[in-house]
């Protein structure tokens, strides 16, 4: 399949008028469309056409019990796609959308069990990202989409890192690249009694609580099934986010990590092996060998969640065979940070 890669264009609006409208009918007709949000980017299907989301399913390389998030670009239409709209919904409506923010719900029936991976929850999200709003008016149908990438690998926050996964395997790439938060949106899980996040994103838990009665963290997240705690979110227990270099995160004082990173990388370039350090700003002056990038500041939690999937990529462009990464702060979206290094480390915490 050749797939259409279509800029969005800064001043050209008869053009982009006319992505939009080829896009639209190319999801009408049971296409797959990637477009950006201010998370990641997605892959896009008529959520309701089981057929469409099938090709979802296929193009990525994903578990058929994976389930997807529904895309809206109308408030209202929560009230079409559960059956079962609490007023804890309509509070972080009012306050998160559009935005970064996913809900679970109970599905109302025209939600076909194979996006909700066979459960009778439905993941509701009105992302904020004009080309996304635009693209969801124009098609006027539900957009499922989960990330653009192939299943396992690290989410695409640039449209060369959806063409690197996807080409050819779907109809149409919308390329802008002003994906901001660079981690996927925090999904809060409102089907239970006490509304709890099985995702943390740019959304916190403090910023839930300012809005909810009650909001809890699935123990799950930051742990393993390895662990023995089995995550909520089913996407969350496969192998994610991982680049093609054994990755290890190097926990510790910062002095003790930089000497245990140095003396690593020298005795793994001795072998002859190629290695990456995920650094910051304020470190990465301190390392001696390896191929050496900032990820972001350390002053800044939202930098680094910014440029982390893209730094794993091009560490996989680099032909990195090891990569030994820093650790980071919890605080704000460092918490989604963590948790997906985490996860694309494979668990591989080196404490030093
Ligand atoms: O920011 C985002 O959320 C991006 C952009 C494209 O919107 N999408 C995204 O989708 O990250 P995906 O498919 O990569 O991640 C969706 C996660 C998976 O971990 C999945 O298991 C979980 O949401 N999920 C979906 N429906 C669910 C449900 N009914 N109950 C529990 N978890 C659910
Ligand atoms: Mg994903």
């Amino acid at each position: 399949m050749k797939t259409i890669i279509a800029k969005i264009q800064k001043d050209n609006e008869l053009e982009n008028k006319e992505i939009y409208r080829r896009a639209g009918e190319i999801l009408r007709g049971g296409g797959l469309v990637a477009f950006p949000t201010e998370t990641v980017y997605g892959l896009g299907a008529d959520a309701l056409d089981e057929k469409a989301s099938a090709k979802i399913y296929a193009a990525k390389g994903r578990p058929s019990d994976n389930p997807l998030i529904v895309h809206i670009a109308d408030k209202k239409d929560l009230y079409k796609l559960s059956s079962c709209v609490n007023d804890n919904a309509v509070r972080l409506a009012q306050a998160f959308w559009p935005g970064p923010l996913t809900m679970i719900l109970k599905k109302a029936d025209i939600v076909p069990a194979s996006i909700t991976g066979g459960l009778d929850t439905v993941a509701i999200r009105m992302p904020s990202h004009p080309v996304a709003e635009k693209l969801i008016k124009e098609a006027g149908v539900y957009v499922a989409a989960p990330s653009a990438n192939t299943s396992g690998r690290p989410s695409p926050t640039r449209a060369a890192h959806v063409i690197d996964d996807l080409s050819g395997r779907i109809d149409m790439i919308i390329e802008d690249d002003t994906v901001d938060i660079g981690v996927e949106s925090t999904i809060v899980d409102l089907s239970e009694e006490v509304p709890t996040i099985l995702r943390p994103g740019y959304i916190t838990e403090q910023m839930l609580s300012q809005v909810l009665d009650s909001v809890i963290t699935d123990p799950g997240i930051m742990t393993s099934v390895k662990a023995g705690v089995v995550p909520k979110a089913p996407g969350m227990k496969y192998k994610h986010y991982a680049p093609n270099a054994d990755l290890a995160i190097v926990e510790g004082s910062m002095e003790h990590v930089i000497d245990y990173i140095n003396t690593a990388v020298k005795e793994k370039e001795k072998q002859g092996f190629k290695v990456g350090i995920m650094a910051t700003d304020e470190t990465k002056d301190r390392y001696k060998s390896g191929m050496v990038y900032s990820v972001g500041s350390r002053k800044s939690e939202a930098s680094v969640a910014h440029n982390l999937f893209a730094q794993l990529r091009a560490f996989d462009q680099l032909g990195a065979q090891y990569i030994y990464s820093e650790s980071f702060s919890t605080d704000n979206v460092g918490q989604a940070v963590m948790n997906r290094l985490i996860k694309a480390a494979g668990h591989t915490i080196i404490n030093v």
